[in-house]
């Protein structure tokens, strides 16, 4: 049974989703939206770059809005080339050409926006400051305020500079070398983008590889970035970051996909391709996981998007069984593990995560929320500090209401639990969806997902 140790910050979005249970296999080819990582690295290298950008595949997700809304407010001209907002043209204004916004900005429901910005607004010589949504106010700053502060800027906020809102006032910055104590992309790339603005080599290492798209990316506007065989990341600025000479392509999004990989490995008789998704190493956890769970996963038409590697996957329903989670892979499927849940309650046998302890800052608590509403639909999961035992049975018995705290991956991966219950799941403060896949419920019912909004109204953007 899920216990309640740890505390559930209550956030009231709106929209319910009903969902479940499948009324039959699910078939067809799906194309999900664009990676949400890699959007947000595109507007900020865009903007900070000289010269135009195009960028293609773009996600228009409430997250990725934040992002281009703060360049917008910092004077960067960006023009959406397509209604659907996923192509897009960012005029940038170079490394030293953002203007001091007038009023707060605000990263809404996004970590990776505002803890990548605090390494982008360290290196600006004007003051700023920056918040968010209740969720994200209650997330821990202090891993990117500390290597920012030691490089030089200045962060004021409360609790030290560890919630939000926090001022930043920073300009020429002392490059150092950062020993990260957290396995995250999001503290390791905040550093690089201070580097930018240093007066030397900045270096950073993790304490396991993390997702390296900043480090992908920044090359392709003309920033080199160095990896040596010990996992060092190295960046000497350059002073100068120029728009590429041709449009960047972003693949779709594994972190989307893997909400309907899992639905079809659930679903008997299903049969779907998800088509053209990154396969990058270090996003490519779910499938490791899956893998070692026994689903039919299998990939075709590999190729490259850019410096990014993309395959359609293939799932067909089968057989989940029993696991105990590779903790090398937590990193690389840590955005995953919500709709791995289900599958691992739906799962023969125990499946057993440990080492996971970030999930507990996400967007919630998504070891506690997970439990508690899985367990309110049938499920058997003990929650552990570092993740979570979970006893597998042939079917969810549904018919409950479920609140998903406004974590949109937990909206997501309880719809798709819900294909194998007996009962519908109401689940309740699913809006959030909104802000990595604003489109998840068409595609959804696309593939013959049962699922749809209570009120249309909270179907933003469908
Ligand atoms: C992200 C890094 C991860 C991930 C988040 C996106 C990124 O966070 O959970 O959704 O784009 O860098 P952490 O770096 O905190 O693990």
């Amino acid at each position: 049974m899920a216990g309640n140790v740890w505390e559930i910050i209550n956030m009231n979005v709106g929209g319910t989703l009903i969902a479940g249970p499948a009324t039959g296999p699910l078939k067809g080819d799906i194309v999900v939206p664009g990676d949400k990582s890699m959007s947000h690295r595109s507007v900020m290298l865009a903007s900070l770059a000289d010269g135009v950008t195009e960028v293609h595949g773009f996600l228009p997700g409430e997250d990725n809005i934040s992002t281009a809304q703060m360049f917008i407010d910092m004077g960067v001209k960006i023009e959406w080339l397509n209604d659907e907002k996923t192509s897009l043209r960012i005029h940038g204004v170079g490394l030293h050409g953002l203007k001091a916004p007038v009023g707060v900005l605000d990263a809404g429901n996004a970590g990776t926006c505002v803890r990548l910005m605090t390494g982008v607004l360290a290196g600006q010589e004007f003051a700023s400051m920056i918040t968010g949504d209740a969720s994200l106010c209650k997330r821990p700053m202090k891993r990117v305020v500390e290597p920012v502060r030691r490089m030089g800027a200045q962060v004021d906020g409360a609790d030290g500079g560890n919630m939000l809102p926090i001022t930043i006032s920073g300009g020429k910055l002392k490059a150092i070398h950062h020993v990260s104590e957290v396995a995250s992309a999001q503290v390791k790339s905040c550093v690089l983008l201070a580097g930018l603005y240093a007066d030397g080599v900045t270096t950073v290492i993790e304490p396991k590889p993390t997702r390296d798209h900043t480090e992908r990316m920044l090359p392709l506007f003309g920033q080199p970035v160095d990896v040596a065989d010990d996992g060092t990341i190295s960046l000497t600025p350059r002073d100068q970051l120029t728009a590429p000479e041709h449009a960047v392509h972003i693949p779709a999004d594994p972190s989307s996909a893997c909400f309907f990989a899992v639905a079809a490995s659930l679903v008997e008789g299903s049969d779907i391709t998800l088509k053209s998704i990154g396969i990058n190493a270090r996003r490519d956890g779910w499938r490791r996981v899956m893998h070692g769970m026994g689903a039919n996963v299998t990939l075709l038409n590999e190729s490259m998007v850019g410096k990014e590697p993309v395959a359609d996957v293939r799932v067909t329903s089968g057989g989940l069984h029993a696991l105990l989670v590779d903790p090398n892979d937590v990193p690389d499927a840590i955005d995953e593990f919500p709709v791995i849940f289900a599958a691992a309650s739906l799962a023969d046998g125990e499946f057993i995560l440990q080492d996971a302890e970030e999930l507990r800052v996400k967007e919630s608590d998504r070891i506690a929320v997970m439990a508690d509403a899985l367990c309110a639909a049938g499920a058997d999961i003990e929650e552990k500090p570092d993740g979570a035992v979970i006893q597998g049975l042939a079917s969810l018995a549904g018919d409950a209401d479920v609140d998903a705290h406004g974590d949109h991956r937990i909206a997501m991966a309880m719809a798709v639990a819900a294909q194998r219950a007996q009962g519908e799941i109401r689940i309740h403060n699913a809006a959030a969806i909104a802000t990595s896949f604003p489109n998840f419920v068409s595609l959804a019912q696309s593939i013959g997902m049962n699922v749809r909004w209570a009120d249309e109204g909270a179907s933003k953007g469908e």
